[in-house]
């Protein structure tokens, strides 16, 4: 009995981890993050990251290249903003997520 009961907790266990890995609170995926860079970060930081020098100019700042952003520091940039950078609208949950990864992921 004592042991139909650990099985039943364990099974209780496996399918409580499964729900955890639904959609949605899936891992970063750097391909969606990609689209997401291009509408909504390709126009300051360009294509590969390597900064808009017209969008630079403008805002008088030095924009420095992205490939190789920590996801944290990434996250913080969109979310909190940084320096001249105002906190990106529209952008939560996985897009955050999605975004920092496929900047991590830029070659540089
Ligand atoms: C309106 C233009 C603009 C947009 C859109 C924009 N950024 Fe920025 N971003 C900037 C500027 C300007 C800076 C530099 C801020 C400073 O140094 O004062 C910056 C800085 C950063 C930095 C810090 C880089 C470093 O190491 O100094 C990160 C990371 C970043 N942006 C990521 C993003 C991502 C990801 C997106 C899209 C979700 C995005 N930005 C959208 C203008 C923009």
């Amino acid at each position: 009995m004592k042991h139909l009961v650990r099985s039943l907790v364990t099974a209780g266990l496996v399918l409580g981890a499964a729900t955890l890995v639904t959609p949605g609170a899936q891992a970063a995926d750097a391909g969606a993050g990609q689209a997401v860079y291009a509408a909504k970060c390709k126009s300051c930081h360009g294509a590969g990251g390597e900064g808009n020098a017209a969008i630079a100019k403008m805002m008088k700042v030095e924009l420095k290249p992205l490939a190789g952003t920590s996801e944290e520091a990434v996250k913080a940039a969109v979310t909190k903003g940084v320096g001249k950078m105002k906190p990106v609208a529209g952008l939560a949950g996985a897009d955050v997520d999605n975004v920092a990864a496929a900047v991590k992921a830029m070659k540089k």
